[in-house]
């Protein structure tokens, strides 16, 4: 059983997609989700978690990666996933955590990534080049900004009338299938490995 700690910014949906695809496996499912933190005290994210009985965090630092650290191996943390969490992860925890932190990004990586490009300005940017299809990616965390290796991807198309609402959300409904399939998936590997 894979014990995996979500740091997420804003709303939470994708925390949200992945507590309720590791409900629906019961006692099969090869995670739990066993902390929540965030760098923003009123994440939406963080009320998901309580309204569970998941323990919370609030980073007074998120620059500081021994704090980062040693939270997550208070809770006995094996998995860090990102979940629209928008601060860049220290590098000591990005190097103890190696080939076990993932991040989901609203494009198709390697395009429309990288320092800046999140949330509704990945979308504007995918609609202002004329591209025809975007999607979720997820990949591993390296220390640049959406430079890890890639896991998985789910294309969309872009419509013709899209605007960033309509783009965001088609993508958003790619990343609640796609993420949650690909954590449980490595959560598995890393359970596997561990014994
Ligand atoms: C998601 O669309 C995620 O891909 C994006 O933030 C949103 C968070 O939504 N992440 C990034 O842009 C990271 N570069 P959520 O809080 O509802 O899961």
């Amino acid at each position: 059983m894979t014990r995996i700690a979500v740091l997420a910014s804003g709303g939470g949906s994708n925390l949200q997609a992945l507590l309720d695809a590791i409900d629906a496996l019961g006692t099969s499912a090869p995670a739990r989700v066993v902390l929540v933190a965030s760098d923003r005290a009123g994440a939406g994210a963080l009320d998901r978690a309580r309204r569970r009985g998941i323990a919370t965090a609030v980073l007074a630092d998120p620059a500081d990666g021994a704090a980062l650290d040693a939270l997550l191996a208070g809770h006995g943390v094996e998995l860090v996933v990102l979940a629209g969490y928008l601060k860049l992860v220290p590098r000591q925890v990005v190097e103890r955590f190696d080939g076990a932190i993932v991040n989901i990004h609203p494009a198709l990586l390697p395009a429309f990534g990288g320092p800046g490009m999140y949330g509704q300005r990945v979308h504007a940017a995918v609609l202002a080049s004329g591209a025809r299809e975007s999607g979720a990616t997820v990949h591993l965390v390296s220390e640049e900004y959406d430079r890890g290796a890639i896991l998985a991807q789910q294309r969309v198309a872009v419509e013709p009338g899209d605007t960033v609402a309509t783009l965001s959300a088609r993508v958003l409904a790619a990343e609640h299938e796609l993420y949650p399939l690909t954590i449980l998936q490595l959560a598995a590997r890393l359970s596997a490995r561990a014994q």
